[in-house]
């Protein structure tokens, strides 16, 4: 790949030490990035490009350990790197960093704003006064995209005023996992599913999203958000968006963006009048998670706070393709395990021929599952109905077809920053989302909040080291289904 620039906006931060700057090292050890590439973490104090390298090399430390390849590229990766301290409220120094970075449009300018979304606009601002906002610049933003909707207009319009939206790169992560894009290739590279994937066939979904982890340290930026925008409002939404689409004509990123916000704009409205029915919102207490003591929430906050560290939804996508289809959606801080999955499950066999379950003699059907896993122990489950081996008659027990990707491929699963990064350097955006799709998310998040706000009721408490609130299984008892659990 030519050589560009990628500059770093917030490139002391978390993201960029965690996320982007180890996936930037995958991909030189890879030979996507050529010598005369240029990285810059940006930030507010003075440092050198010497120290901002130490400290990069302290992040990297642990996938250098597991890897010799990635040891052995270190120090030149290292190289690439650049520091420069601005101050993105301000207009000095601005003028000198352009220069060097330069204006030319021959060249790919990537600018990584990962800081916080009350920052978009003047960045926007600055980058277009200095004359660095034109052909060759791409933007990238990080979820959440504002707080609401009229935030994220603003932001959105801020951009817009600068870039043409071919130039805005919205991520969410989840949709450069290899599980999730394996999702489209399941659909719509097998002619097996297709014609089941209706209400006709399906009998409900679930999309958990689960996680061991608290707050990590960002309670400041949490306690804002809460599990809804956090994680719902992109996540899980896209998740639904590509489970519930109908089949794109092409992988053209606007193809398929288009198919995902017409998802977005049926899904049944929830506010005042249903909220209560159809979500269920939580917050941790003190527990236990893999054999630890962990603090609650609010002691890990330090004050009283009614956000949700953890969210079930009954959501509804009022098309042909899935009326009466319920879509669970559940996700959660301080849970169990970190697990996510996405269960399709099929309707039952009509009448069952094995004798019935209701005298005895047989045990029921269970309906087939499909199980995609999407982290960790990557894979497919496929579940079906199968004779128990032996001489006594008709048994029937559910097994599971297993594909795990591990096995079948090997090596290292890269991460979604990664396969992300790259894109937004070739100028790909069929893995980001479209200006649309956020404003239609929050169109359908915002009524949820109003209506948890003119509540005022607080979130249902949930021990650590469990599954969320009682109330989360009631939501889904309620309808004769229950959670999945997987049972090999
Ligand atoms: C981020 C959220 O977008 O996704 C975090 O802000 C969350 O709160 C994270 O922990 C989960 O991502 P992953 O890739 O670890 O599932």
């Amino acid at each position: 790949m030519a050589p560009f620039d990628l500059v770093i906006f917030g490139g002391t931060g978390d993201l960029a030490m965690r996320k982007l700057l180890p996936a930037l090292l995958h991909r030189f050890v890879d030979g996507q990035i050529g010598t005369g590439t240029r990285i810059y973490g940006v930030a507010r104090d003075a440092r050198s490009d010497e120290a901002y390298r130490g400290r990069v090399r302290e992040a990297v430390a642990g996938i250098a350990a597991a890897d010799p390849r990635v040891a052995e590229a270190v120090d030149a990766f290292l190289a690439l790197l650049h520091y420069r301290q601005l101050d993105l409220a301000s207009e000095d120094g601005w003028p000198a960093f352009a220069e060097e970075i330069g204006h030319g449009p021959d060249r790919v300018r990537v600018f990584y704003l990962a800081v916080g979304p009350s920052l978009f606009a003047n960045v926007a601002d600055r980058l277009a006064s200095v004359g660095l906002a034109g052909g060759g610049t791409r933007v990238v933003v990080e979820k959440p995209i504002g707080k609401d909707g009229a935030s994220a207009q603003v932001i959105n319009e801020a951009l817009g005023r600068v870039f043409e939206e071919s130039q805005v790169f919205r991520i969410d992560h989840y949709l450069g996992k290899e599980t999730v894009q394996n999702l489209t290739a399941l659909r719509f590279g097998n002619a097996l599913f297709e014609p089941l994937w209706k209400a006709e066939h399906i009998d409900h979904v679930q999309i958990t999203v689960a996680e061991t982890v608290g707050v990590e340290g960002r309670a400041a930026y949490y306690d804002k958000s809460g599990a809804l925008r956090d994680m719902v409002q992109n996540h899980l939404l896209q998740l639904l968006c590509l489970v519930a689409m109908e089949p794109p004509a092409s992988l053209a990123a606007d193809a398929i963006r288009d198919e995902k916000l017409k998802v977005l704009r049926a899904l049944r409205p929830i506010g005042n009048g249903n909220a209560s029915q159809m979500t269920v919102r939580g917050q941790y207490r003190a527990g236990a998670v893999d054999g630890q003591a962990v603090p609650g929430y609010l002691d890990e906050l330090g004050g009283p706070s009614h956000t949700e560290t953890f969210v079930a939804i009954k959501a509804e996508v009022q098309n042909w393709r899935w009326a009466g289809v319920p879509f669970y959606l559940r996700t959660g801080k301080r849970l169990a395990e970190r697990m996510s999955e996405i269960v399709v499950t099929f309707r039952r066999v009509p009448h069952s021929i094995f004798g019935d379950p209701a005298d005895g003699s047989a045990s029921p059907l269970a309906p087939n599952k499909l199980v995609i896993r999407l982290q960790p122990d990557e894979g497919v489950k496929l579940w079906l109905m199968n004779k128990v081996p032996g001489p006594g008659g008709m048994r029937m027990r559910e097994v599971a077809m297993d594909l795990s990707f591990a096995e079948t491929f090997g090596g290292r699963q890269p991460d979604a920053y990664e396969r992300l990064l790259m894109d937004v350097v070739r100028g790909n955006p069929m893995l980001f989302m479209r200006r649309d799709e956020v404003d239609a998310a929050w169109q359908w998040i915002d009524p949820i909040r109003a209506a948890w706000e003119a509540g005022h009721d607080a979130p249902k408490p949930y021990t650590a080291g469990g599954w969320g609130p009682s109330a989360a299984v009631a939501l889904i008892e309620r309808d004769g289904r229950t959670w999945h659990e997987d049972a090999q």
